[in-house]
């Protein structure tokens, strides 16, 4: 199989991390991207169809049920997305002898180490999102086959719902904000995620063997820091100096979910398997200041 010429399934191309794959895969060969009204993962039939009418050589799942304090009332329809439509996706990705990329989460985890998380490290979700996220996982992993799991954390993008465009909101709004300091983890911009997973399916699609490379990865960059870090770095990145930054704990904070205190991800096994570089999460956010400048520049040129 040559990479430029890979029928490929993607799904979610209207999120965050989907719509950056519809451009890094593009180079690989054809990319399918239907939207929710024609492929539903709530409707298993409606998978079923797409696979087997698409016959792709390669599935990326960007879609899931992603609203972490909406699935703790929501708990059936977390599961039948997050952790029921997986399942069906794997087992048509193996009927039609496809590769299946799925992603994960960070919040898989309880948060109470205080070192990054390996793959090897047990998970044992504190909240419904992280919970019906790692059952998704484990459904994955009982079909087998040609499945690669992406656990990635704290995602970003110039699009829809994000703590950056949060807090640029906020910004215009308020002098002074406060964030929580006691919660830990690797801010992750999508544009990154997707370009390593482009790097990544190439090498799915033309490795002489492929099924050496199947399993579970975490994908986040190097480093850790705070909300109230990630705070600060935005601000002094988006040239907001103006705004003032106050740390305050969780319990200030009553959110529907619990969060885990530390989700830090060691990505080094996905680093040696597929070669990949791994950006520190400061170095993200700089390339995602340089890609909102870019854009706006471009809408300038075209508008
Ligand atoms: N965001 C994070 O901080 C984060 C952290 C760790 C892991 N992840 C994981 O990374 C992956 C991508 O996340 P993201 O932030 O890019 O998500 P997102 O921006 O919330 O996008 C979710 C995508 O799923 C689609 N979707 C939702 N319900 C659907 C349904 N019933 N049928 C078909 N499509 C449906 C949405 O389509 P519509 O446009 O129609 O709604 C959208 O394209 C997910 O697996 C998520 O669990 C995310």
């Amino acid at each position: 199989m040559s990479d430029a010429t890979a029928t490929i399934l993607l799904l979610g191309a209207t999120g965050q991390v989907g719509h950056e794959l519809a451009r890094t895969l593009a180079p690989l060969g054809t990319v399918q991207a239907p939207g929710r009204a024609e492929v539903d993962l709530g409707a298993p039939d409606t998978l079923r169809r797409a696979v087997r009418q698409a016959a792709p050589d390669l599935i990326v799942n960007a879609a899931a049920y992603t609203d972490v304090d909406g699935a703790e009332s929501e708990p059936e329809r977390a599961a039948a997305l997050n952790t029921e439509a997986p399942h069906v996706l794997a087992e048509a990705a193996r009927d039609a002898e496809a590769w299946l990329v799925h992603y994960s989460t960070d919040y898989v985890f309880d948060g109470e180490k205080r070192t990054p998380y390996t793959e090897d490290d047990a998970p044992n979700p504190i909240n419904v999102y992280g919970r019906t996220k790692w059952e998704g996982e484990q459904a994955l992993r009982a079909v087998g086959g040609r499945v690669l799991v992406l656990r990635t954390s704290w995602v970003y993008s110039d699009r829809r719902s994000n703590f950056v465009r949060t807090m640029l909101g906020l910004a215009d709004e308020h002098d002074t904000l406060t964030v929580v300091d006691d919660q830990m983890g690797v801010p992750t911009w999508a544009g990154w995620l997707a370009e390593a997973t482009a790097t990544i399916s190439t090498r799915l699609l033309t490795a002489s063997d492929p099924s050496s490379l199947r399993g579970l990865y975490h994908l986040a960059g190097t480093g850790q820091t705070s909300w109230y870090g990630f705070a600060k770095a935005i601000f002094a990145q988006f040239d907001r100096a103006d705004v003032t930054v106050e740390p305050v704990s969780s319990d200030e904070y009553d959110t529907a979910a619990p969060r885990p205190a530390y989700t830090a991800l060691d990505s080094s096994r996905a680093r040696a398997a597929f070669d990949l570089a791994l950006p520190s999460w400061t170095a993200q956010l700089a390339r995602f200041r340089e890609h909102v400048a870019q854009s706006a520049a471009d809408a300038g040129t075209s508008g």
